[in-house]
């Protein structure tokens, strides 16, 4: 397939850049006026029009993009898209000023999803994500990360991993699967947290590990949560069944999270609405990336993180949606942009490097997907016609995407 006349090709950084640090996220190379050809799912080549050879331009599979930006697809590192119900009943004790722990102590949040899962198919929850899936994919995700985490028993969170595991094989995009048995304490273990950890540990990631159902190994590490040393315990265990670490720190609290996922030489630590002097230094000298998750703190009414701070500050900074239940109803990539570019102050630059290609490297996927390079995966869209590329994060609440593709392909959903 060959695509024509495109306004902007975005993203067009060297094959070799697998993910950008601090001010190199400034940086979003485009190309005007340009073709791009796919083949075999592939990014074939790609330049301008007045420089594009004779022998492509007759090509029968065609589209003309005149006026239009086209964006390597969104990569969305962070999600819970595996769930029982949506929690909309907790929605108006959120409008009525009840906070997040607050709720959650109540019977409501993690424990609430648990409960719903325990009783509902692998069937269901597989048709239920789907649909999320699919209407994530239209709005312009072409890669994402789905965790476990409303299980919370043996069974349960293989429930999860396996529908996971199902979604992967039928949809066109690269999806990675997190482990997050550690979301929450369930209530029999209340009082008994080594119980829970034993579990985890002993029973779970041998299962996990022998059926190949996870690449990463999460967890919820937060006061009222899991503390810093059980945290610890279930990464050292993990790491013995090779489950690198991506967690969540910081989202109410810096107590040390993001140290103890740099430790153990976390893939991405995620949320880090509490961003302090300590956390933006131990980023600043790390690979680990800082996965800010904006639509989560527009919805429970959170502090923004600093992705200025960590950005001047020389750390790898990526944007994901945090699609789940409880705290990020959404899987909008593009209300994601727009957040970062309004509430995080970032550039639209810096925003869609962070949706791009620092998100596939989240995922460690940022050799095959991220950005426009040849030989990697023709997963993009084609936006409307747009002024410029500030126009797609101004036009907040709306999706500019108007064509997907994937491997090559139109994708028609
Ligand atoms: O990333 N913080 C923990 N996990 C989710 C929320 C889960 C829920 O409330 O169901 C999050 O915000
Ligand atoms: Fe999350």
């Amino acid at each position: 397939m060959l695509i024509t006349n495109i306004k902007a090709l975005v993203g067009v950084h060297p094959k070799e850049k697998l993910f950008l640090r601090g001010s190199e996220l400034n940086g979003l190379p485009i190309l005007e006026n340009a073709w791009l050809l796919l083949e075999n799912g592939l990014i074939k080549d790609f330049g301008l029009m007045s420089e594009m050879p004779s022998h492509i331009s007759n090509l029968t599979s065609q589209i003309s993009a005149e006026g239009r930006f086209v964006f390597p697809s969104w990569c969305d590192s962070h999600t819970h898209i595996v769930f029982a119900a949506p929690r909309e009943e907790e929605f108006a004790l959120k409008i009525a000023g009840k906070t997040y722990e607050e709720i959650a102590a109540a019977g409501g949040g993690i424990l609430n999803s648990a409960n719903k899962l325990q009783h509902i198919t692998e069937d269901e929850l597989f048709e239920s994500a789907s649909i999320r899936l699919k209407d994530m994919i239209k709005q312009g995700t072409g890669a994402l990360e789905i965790k476990s985490g409303y299980g919370l028993t043996v069974e349960s969170e293989l429930k999860m991993l396996r529908v996971i595991k199902s979604l992967r094989a039928a949809f066109p995009i690269p999806i990675k699967a997190t482990l997050l048995a550690a979301h929450a304490y369930p209530t029999e273990f209340k009082n008994n947290h080594q119980g829970y950890l034993n579990l985890i540990i002993n029973e779970l990631l041998p299962k996990v590990a022998e059926e190949n159902l996870a690449d990463y190994i999460d967890v919820f590490c937060e006061k009222g949560f899991f503390s810093n040393e059980e945290t610890a315990q279930i990464l050292t265990a993990a790491t013995t069944y090779g489950l690198k670490p991506k967690i969540h720190a910081n989202q109410l609290s810096s107590s040390g999270a993001v140290q103890i996922g740099i430790q153990h030489q976390a893939v991405s630590v995620d949320h880090l609405e509490e961003t302090d002097e300590k956390v933006l230094k131990a980023l600043s000298e790390s690979n680990t990336i800082a996965t800010l998750l904006p639509s989560c703190s527009f919805y429970i009414n959170i502090p923004f993180a600093n992705a200025k701070g960590l950005i001047n500050s020389n750390a790898i900074v990526a944007l994901a949606s945090d699609y789940n239940p409880g705290s990020t109803p959404s899987g909008n990539m593009n209300f994601v942009v727009s957040l970062g570019c309004i509430k995080l102050k970032m550039t639209p630059e810096q925003a869609v490097n962070a949706a791009t290609l620092n998100g596939a490297a989240a995922m460690e996927l940022s050799n095959q997907i991220g950005s426009i390079a040849i030989g990697k995966k023709a997963n993009l869209f084609i936006t409307r016609p747009m002024s410029s590329l500030a126009y797609l994060p101004y036009s907040f609440g709306q999706s500019q995407v108007e064509t997907v593709i994937l491997n090559g392909e139109v994708y028609h959903g």
